[in-house]
């Protein structure tokens, strides 16, 4: 796959890894410790982090995933200092306006979880627009979890759950899975965290149940092709029990 307006061309050509899963989630950390380390705005970090968004997701797709989830912003980033949270969003607006396009020729299906109540409603519309250009995509999913936390979104698949009429005793897995944002997507297979922490932060804490987990100290904006293919490599040797025998 190819992007073509602004692309950096890879300096070498990379071998994709043998074992690719079919559905990742990343834990995009380390924008504001980038930043500070640099002597500049943390808004600089995230400027640098969403670049990074495109050059994942051409090495995602070159590799065959099919679901690539990222964290862009969760319910609880609303504690941070409205200036940087208001800066988070116009980030992203000016991101939706630079790459749907490009993500639609390259047949990239986007799609959000999350919640859109709370959201400037020019934002929505432009999410809202993205998601629909490339509804009809048959390549990569790039799904965006913005505004998104994983137990507001168990909430709320059981809430749409129930507003089916459906008995206490109906109320199985298999129900609350599809009734989750995710429903229709690949299980999830494994979750590389940026920045070196080691929790979930309330990201896909249903559908990580067996998932896979990688952490690296590299932050964000650092986190190239390279450490992407690593992360792979690592899935590939573990051994995945299932809570069976192996
Ligand atoms: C992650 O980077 C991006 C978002 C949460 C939106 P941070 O902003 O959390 O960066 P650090 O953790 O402060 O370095
Ligand atoms: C997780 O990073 C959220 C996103 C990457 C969007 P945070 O920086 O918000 O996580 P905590 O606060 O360190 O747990
Ligand atoms: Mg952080």
């Amino acid at each position: 796959m190819t992007l073509a307006a602004g692309t950096e061309p890879e300096p070498t050509p990379h071998a994709t890894p043998e074992t690719v899963p079919a559905h990742v989630g990343i834990i995009m950390d380390g924008n504001g410790r980038w930043a500070n380390r640099r002597g500049l705005p943390r808004l600089a970090g995230h400027h640098a982090g969403t670049e990074n968004v495109r050059r994942i997701t051409v090495a995602c797709a070159d590799a065959g995933v099919e679901c690539l989830t990222i964290y862009a912003f969760s319910t609880e980033n609303w504690r941070r200092p409205a200036d940087e949270v208001f800066g988070l969003m116009r980030l992203l607006a000016q991101r939706i306006d630079k790459e749907a396009a490009e993500l639609h020729r390259n047949n990239v299906q986007i799609r959000h979880i999350g919640a859109l109540e709370g959201i400037q409603p020019r934002l929505v519309d432009r999410i809202k627009a993205a998601v629909a250009l490339t509804r009809n995509n048959t390549g990569l999913v790039l799904n965006v979890a913005f505004n998104y936390g994983g137990r507001a979104e168990i909430a709320r698949a059981v809430q749409r759950a129930l507003a089916t009429g459906i008995r206490p005793e109906e109320l199985t897995e298999e129900v609350v899975d599809r009734h989750l944002d995710t429903a229709g997507l690949p299980n999830l297979d494994l979750v590389i965290r940026t920045g070196g922490d080691f929790r979930l932060s309330n990201f896909l804490l249903w559908q990580a149940a067996y998932a896979e987990y990688y952490s690296t100290p590299i932050c964000w904006p650092d986190f190239g092709r390279e450490e992407l293919y690593q992360a792979f490599s690592e899935f590939g040797r573990r051994v995945r029990r299932f809570g069976g025998l192996s």
